[in-house]
């Protein structure tokens, strides 16, 4: 069959509005970087995804997090089979695709950091602090932080996501606010621990969470590459390029260029789109060990 066109394509996934509280998320092999999507494709890069994020789904599940953080997930199937009409007869989606339940989005990206790395380590360095959190003096580029803290951003429509203060999230959500920032931060724990067993650290992660009426839902991927920060532990090099499971160094090759991060993106050589796919095959492997 041939599949009609989505009713939404975000960078990397394509949505199918199956009714008014179900979609089909398929995940896609493009990639993006700095917000622009690149023209080439990562073969394995949608299953990839797919995978890693079923299985924390999963884990998140069976984890021992208290009742008492009150959420859900929005997974409903990743099987095919179980996909309704005509979505179940297209193989091509198998093992790219997921059935879950369509909330209402809750529109800011609950980061969370256990690592100074990124813009956040570049302000840090100017201001001394990130945002609301003050933070000891000394801290290095990836250096850990003594508690992982919670930094949101805006989620706009078009344009770049900005990183707010806390207190602009509270002021516009009130307690639910503060209700993602526990759960993002148990969230974090957990998944960082599980990791560590594999000799994995977790620098920072962005969740998305969504509202089934009063219920909190926790939606979109999660702790994929795309998503996170991810260095092996026993790498004590600040070079983004030695660390091959996270986006960091095709950030940095881009870096590199004279380009101004802006559509239309350049091309990327061959063995850059190679380099990428190997990337997200050893953290599907990687991640995947540290869950089983
Ligand atoms: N269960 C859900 N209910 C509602 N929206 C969801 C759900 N899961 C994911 N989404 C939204 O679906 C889209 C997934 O597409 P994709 O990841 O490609 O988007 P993006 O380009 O990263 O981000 P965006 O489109 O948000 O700027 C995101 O907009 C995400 O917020
Ligand atoms: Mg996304």
């Amino acid at each position: 069959m041939i599949l009609p066109s989505p009713d939404y394509r975000g960078k990397v996934r394509d949505i199918y509005y199956i009714d008014a509280d179900r979609m089909l998320l398929v995940a896609s092999d493009r990639i993006s970087a700095f917000d622009v999507i690149f023209a080439e494709r990562i073969a394995g890069k949608g299953e990839a995804l797919t995978a890693i994020s079923c299985a924390w789904f999963k884990a998140l599940r069976q984890s021992p997090l208290p009742e008492s953080l009150d959420f859900q997930d929005h997974l409903i199937t990743d099987r095919l089979e179980d996909f309704p009409e005509p979505f179940c007869q297209e193989e091509a989606l198998r093992g790219q695709s997921v059935l879950v339940q369509r909330c209402q989005r809750i529109d800011f990206e609950c980061i969370v950091r256990g690592y100074l790395a990124g813009s956040a380590y570049k302000e840090y360095r100017r201001s001394g602090k990130f945002l609301d959190h003050s933070l000891p003096a000394g801290l290095g580029a990836g250096d850990r932080l003594p508690v992982p803290i919670f930094t949101p951003t805006t989620k706009a429509d078009n344009g770049h996501d900005l990183p707010i203060e806390r207190r602009a999230m509270q002021k516009e959500l009130g307690p639910l606010a503060e209700r993602l920032e526990t759960i993002s931060l148990a969230i974090f724990d957990f998944a960082a621990g599980k990791l560590a067993r594999q000799g994995l650290l977790l620098l920072d992660t962005k969740f998305e969470f969504g509202l089934l009426g009063e219920k909190i839902v926790l939606i979109d991927e999660i702790l994929t590459p795309d998503s996170s920060r991810l260095r092996e532990a026993d790498d004590s090099s600040t070079n983004p390029l030695s660390s091959k499971l996270d986006k960091q160094f095709l950030r940095h090759y881009l870096e590199g260029l004279n380009w101004n991060k802006e559509p239309p993106p350049p091309p990327l050589p061959p063995e850059i789109v190679e380099e990428t796919r190997q990337l997200y095959q050893h953290a599907r492997k990687r991640i995947i060990a540290a869950l089983s």
